[in-house]
């Protein structure tokens, strides 16, 4: 791909005290394009969301969003520059005294002087999409786990971004609604030219959505490419997390458990 990327990371270092999670991440993500973001429990994938957007200030290198870099901008450029971006969080992260209606119209009322019926149709189409008609009135509380994920992708969308960052958009959901998620990912992506970067473990919505696949290992990123580039790896953390084959401690805790059932 030759154009310039909208998103550039580049040598991000980030920690949590004496934790180094990311040890140098460099990344580059194209306008337009899906990209999966996979790898280990615990190796840094929802941190390397948070530095993408601004949430946390890294150790340090650089994230730099459309040409600019974001840790350098002051409030007011910040401010600018997050009305382009929307991003659902792994836990959905839902304000919960608000209804649904008010939480997906929240980015609007925010950051746009829009008339408040024009806010509400917006707001209506948003919660149509994400297949929640008529729950503007809920509060997050009266919805299931895979409903605030939805009210979730809901708000981040409200904005019409350029990029949406998603974590784990489809984790805990049943495979019917996981699949609707991800049809949804795929529309806003060729309906709006969305540039869409998703943190998840399905490795179906990985190859239903994904253009590449970047796969963090060790607080970097081990391999780039498209589904197809990275099935013919012959890097072998590549292939067990594609094969989904255990790890070798867990080959022999099965022994273990062999030997004591005696089978
Ligand atoms: N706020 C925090 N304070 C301290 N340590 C944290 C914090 N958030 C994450 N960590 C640590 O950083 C590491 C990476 O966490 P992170 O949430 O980025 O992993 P992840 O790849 O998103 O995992 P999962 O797939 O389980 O969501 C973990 O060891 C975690 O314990
Ligand atoms: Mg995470």
């Amino acid at each position: 791909m030759e154009k310039e990327p909208i998103v550039k990371v580049r040598n991000l270092v980030a920690a949590y005290g004496d934790l180094t999670v990311l040890k140098g991440v460099d990344l580059d993500i194209y306008p337009g394009e899906s990209i999966a973001i996979l790898g280990r429990s615990g190796c840094g994938k929802s941190t390397l969301l948070r530095h993408m957007i601004g949430l946390a200030k890294p150790k340090s290198g650089t994230v730099t969003i459309k040409g600019q870099e974001i840790n350098s901008l002051n409030e007011d450029g910040k401010v600018e520059l997050f009305k382009k971006i929307g991003m659902l969080f792994q836990s959905a992260a839902l304000f919960n005294s608000m209804t649904v209606g008010d939480n997906v119209s929240f980015p609007l009322r925010e950051h746009t002087s829009l008339e408040e019926s024009t806010i509400q149709i917006m707001t209506k189409m948003k919660l149509d999409m994400v297949g929640l008609t008529g729950f503007d009135d809920f509060k997050p509380a009266q919805l299931s786990g895979g409903m605030k994920k939805r009210a979730g992708l809901a708000r981040a969308i409200s904005m019409d971004p350029e990029v949406l960052f998603c974590d784990e958009p489809s984790a805990g959901l049943d495979p019917v609604v996981a699949a609707g998620l991800d049809n949804l990912i795929l529309k806003l992506k060729k309906a709006f030219k969305m540039t869409i970067v998703v943190v998840t473990h399905e490795m179906e919505s990985v190859f239903t959505f994904a253009d590449r696949i970047a796969m963090m290992h060790l607080g970097k990123i081990l391999a780039v490419g498209t589904p197809e580039e990275l099935k013919n790896s012959s890097d072998p953390i590549v292939q067990q997390f594609l094969n989904r084959e255990p790890d070798k401690e867990e080959i022999d805790r099965d022994q273990y458990l062999k030997t004591i059932l005696g089978s």
